[in-house]
């Protein structure tokens, strides 16, 4: 392995999102099994005790892809050079809570590390924020570093696109390799709009397919946007091995590029398409190459959805005037 080490800033890396993310991007997950990865971890001061026995297990594995591991609390070290930064790190909720209550308690992390990554990043860096409300979270870190380009910051709704693949699977007995271009709309929230007008199976509508609208309307849709409040109940925390999977894949096809013939969900600062407000952190579907997104263009939306984006997207306007009054945007 001769290529230089990628540096990859993680937060909340004590967290259990962290105890399966750090693992998999140590092992070659993330960038494959050629390229070096230095991770850079930060926790809050009372986390580190823990974090270092988190590293003393990263040791124990003996990733030969794995080339250092730097922790710490304070974002402007953890953060100096990194040229691939994933915001995990945030409270997350619990049950009878929506995403978007977190904002006042997880606004002000994302306030100081926009600014340290503005200070302090690689000029390449790319940012992913996965800790909740993931959309304004990345808004808020997107508006605090203002030397960064925007569309450097994205947010996490791969999960809910595989969510939404898994149950569109089972509902027609296909495997998920069958299926392409699901898109999620919107917020990583409960008015997400997963959208299976332009989804394929086998090259088919996948809408027509199911052919059942109080299917899509009644049970798809919301089971695929409050599957986070669902695991929760189940599990009595919130998702973990499955929020760090998405988390690598979102970050390996931004940077590796998406499948040939295929689309994944990225939220991502909106430019305006399909009528949804500029600057707000919205998902679309997206294809990648040579390390930038470009949001598909020329999808017709019928009323219903146009209705369901419009919903999430006046979430999203909400969540940023909450942040604003906040004052940290
Ligand atoms: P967790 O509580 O297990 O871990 C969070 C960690 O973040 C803790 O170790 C905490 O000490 C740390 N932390 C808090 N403030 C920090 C700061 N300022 N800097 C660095 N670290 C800090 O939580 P988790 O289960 O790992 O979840 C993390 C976040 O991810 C939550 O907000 C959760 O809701 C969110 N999440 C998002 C998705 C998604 O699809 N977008 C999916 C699952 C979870
Ligand atoms: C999820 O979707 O699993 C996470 O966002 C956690 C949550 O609060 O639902």
């Amino acid at each position: 392995m001769s290529a230089a080490p990628v540096k990859v800033a993680v937060t909340g890396a004590a967290g259990q999102i962290c105890y399966s993310l750090l693992f998999r991007i140590a092992s070659g997950a993330l960038l494959g099994p050629d390229q070096p990865v230095e991770l850079r971890l930060l926790e809050i001061t009372p986390a580190l005790k823990a974090l270092e026995g988190v590293v003393m297990e990263l040791d124990d594995c003996a990733f030969p892809t794995l080339a250092g591991v730097q922790i710490g609390d304070d974002p402007e070290k953890v953060f100096d050079g990194v040229n691939l930064a994933m915001l995990v790190g945030a409270r997350p909720r619990t049950a009878g809570m929506e995403r978007g209550d977190l904002l006042s308690a997880n606004g002000a992390i994302f306030t100081a590390q926009g600014k340290a990554l503005n200070k302090v990043a690689a000029s390449d860096v790319k940012v992913l924020v996965t800790g909740n409300p993931a959309n304004t979270n990345a808004l808020i870190a997107m508006t605090n570093a203002p030397d960064i380009p925007k569309e450097r910051f994205n947010a996490l709704t791969r999960l809910d696109h595989n969510r939404a693949i898994a149950q569109l699977a089972a509902k027609l007995g296909v495997t998920v390799s069958e299926i392409k271009k699901m898109t999620i709309w919107g917020n990583h929230s409960s008015t997400q709009y997963p959208d299976l007008f332009h989804c394929e199976v086998n090259g088919e509508n996948a809408a027509a397919k199911v052919n059942d609208q109080a299917w899509i309307e009644n049970d798809f849709i919301p089971t695929v946007a409050k599957r986070g409040a669902a695991i929760i109940a189940a599990r009595g925390s919130s998702s973990a091995a499955s929020a760090a999977n998405a988390t690598i894949e979102h970050m390996r096809d931004w940077v590796l590029g998406s499948p040939e013939g295929d689309w994944v969900s990225m939220a991502v600062p909106s430019d305006g398409s399909y009528g949804v407000t500029e600057g707000i952190i919205s998902s679309f579907p997206c294809t990648t190459a040579g390390g930038e997104y470009s949001i598909v263009q020329g999808l017709d939306l019928d009323d219903f959805s146009q209705a369901r984006i419009a919903a999430s997207v006046a979430e999203l306007e909400e969540e940023r005037d909450a942040v604003k009054e906040l004052g940290l945007i």
